[in-house]
């Protein structure tokens, strides 16, 4: 782990020890970290079984946890300065305390699977910012997942646990999410990207290329619109795959696509292209990196940007300015949005000794493009969800 990392961890768990301590009168007995994440490659394709390129990053969920000999939950979220509890013999949503509802959902995912839960409590403290679209929920759900797991003694593997906790979000928390956000936090890999068959759920470990950087813009738009935009793309999808006569829009390719693109509307058309050509890219990009082949990896990306943009339509002005502004400069490979879209992040894979230089530049030149002060982060590849001795 570099320095930074650590520091960002080691601020995050003094901060926790102390909350806990306060809030609950001793010392938690376990502290467990999940990173947030950033897609290279691969957008809106998981939900059609198709291929992702994700990366988990130095930037952490923690969670500080004792467990209890009740039932109950108690949690202490210091980001909000909130509480919220629960019993795990009936456990209902908390609207007053939204953001609870990830712990809770992954409470009742895992007993709905069978699993005998313990007790515990609690104090949530993150560097993931929240709304932005680098999966902070994920990362509370995966690192929930955990603790409960470590405290009960459950035997539960990386996959499964990914599974459990995106039901927690399709069903109890009520979004319709992929698997892309749960399986990479829960199985990351420093300084490695993670190819996902999101059908069969094999992964392949991909290396982030030597001397690039990773660099992750935010652009402080908060994502308005997603979750409902988001279902309805996925509607878009369904429908695609039904006229096409597949079981997802996985099994179409570019050829097919071609040759049968005529039965769709105007509107499922453009959106199964995207999803169509996308899987085809994430393949040729890591194909490419393999190669060591990062310009053509770059060209990918910033396709995969326009094909946001113009066909599947998940994009916003600011994402837009944002990756302008990264295509302007010197020394970066690829630019795009990344994650769910309409506001949120963009991905930048950069020569490394160009970073600095083009995080100082992008921030400028997005704030004269919009009046927006954005974040930019130059991260690296991290574990997935792990328990911090
Ligand atoms: C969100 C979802 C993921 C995935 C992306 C888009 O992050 O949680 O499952 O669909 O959007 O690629």
């Amino acid at each position: 782990m570099n320095s930074e990392t650590q520091a960002g961890l080691d601020a995050l768990c003094a901060r926790a020890r102390e909350a806990f301590q306060r809030t609950y009168g001793l010392l938690p007995t376990l502290l467990v970290a999940a990173p947030g994440r950033v897609n290279l490659i691969g957008e809106h394709t998981d939900y059609n079984d198709g291929f992702v390129l994700p990366a988990a990053i130095d930037r952490h969920v923690l969670l500080a946890v004792a467990p209890r000999r009740d039932h109950l939950v108690r949690l202490h979220a210091l980001d909000f300065a909130a509480y919220s509890q629960f019993s795990l013999d009936n456990i209902e949503h908390d609207a007053k305390a939204s953001w609870s509802n990830y712990e809770r959902g992954v409470a009742w995912a895992l007993q709905s699977a069978g699993y005998a839960l313990a007790g515990m409590d609690a104090v949530i403290v993150g560097d993931v910012p929240i709304g932005s679209g680098l999966s902070s929920s994920a990362a509370v759900e995966v690192a929930t997942a955990l603790a409960f797991q470590t405290l009960s003694s459950l035997e539960i593997d990386g996959v499964r646990r990914a599974l459990l906790c995106q039901k927690a979000e399709n069903e109890f928390v009520g979004m319709r999410c992929g698997i892309m956000d749960q399986y990479i936090i829960s199985l990351g890999r420093r300084d490695h990207a993670l190819l996902i068959d999101c059908r069969n759920l094999g992964y392949e470990l991909v290396p982030i290329p030597q001397g690039c950087s990773l660099i992750v813009c935010d652009t402080n738009k908060r994502r308005g619109l997603v979750d409902s935009e988001y279902n309805t793309r996925r509607q878009e999808c369904e429908r695609g795959a039904a006229i096409l006569g597949v079981p997802a829009l996985r099994d179409v390719s570019p050829e097919v696509f071609r040759a049968r693109e005529g039965e769709l509307d105007e509107v499922t058309r453009k959106r199964c292209r995207h999803v169509v050509m996308e899987n085809a890219r994430v393949l040729e990009a890591v194909r490419a990196l393999r190669e060591g082949d990062v310009a053509r990896f770059g060209e990918l990306m910033n396709a995969s940007h326009i094909s946001l943009r113009d066909d599947y339509e998940v994009s916003c002005a600011e994402l837009d300015a944002m990756v302008e502004a990264a295509w302007r400069q010197e020394g970066v490979l690829g630019a795009r949005m990344t994650g769910a879209g309409f506001g949120g992040c963009t991905v930048n894979l950069v020569r490394q000794e160009a970073a600095d230089r083009f995080a100082v530049r992008v921030a400028q030149e997005y704030t004269r493009a919009t009046g927006l002060v954005p974040e930019i982060y130059i991260c690296r590849a991290e574990e997935g969800v792990r328990v911090l001795s």
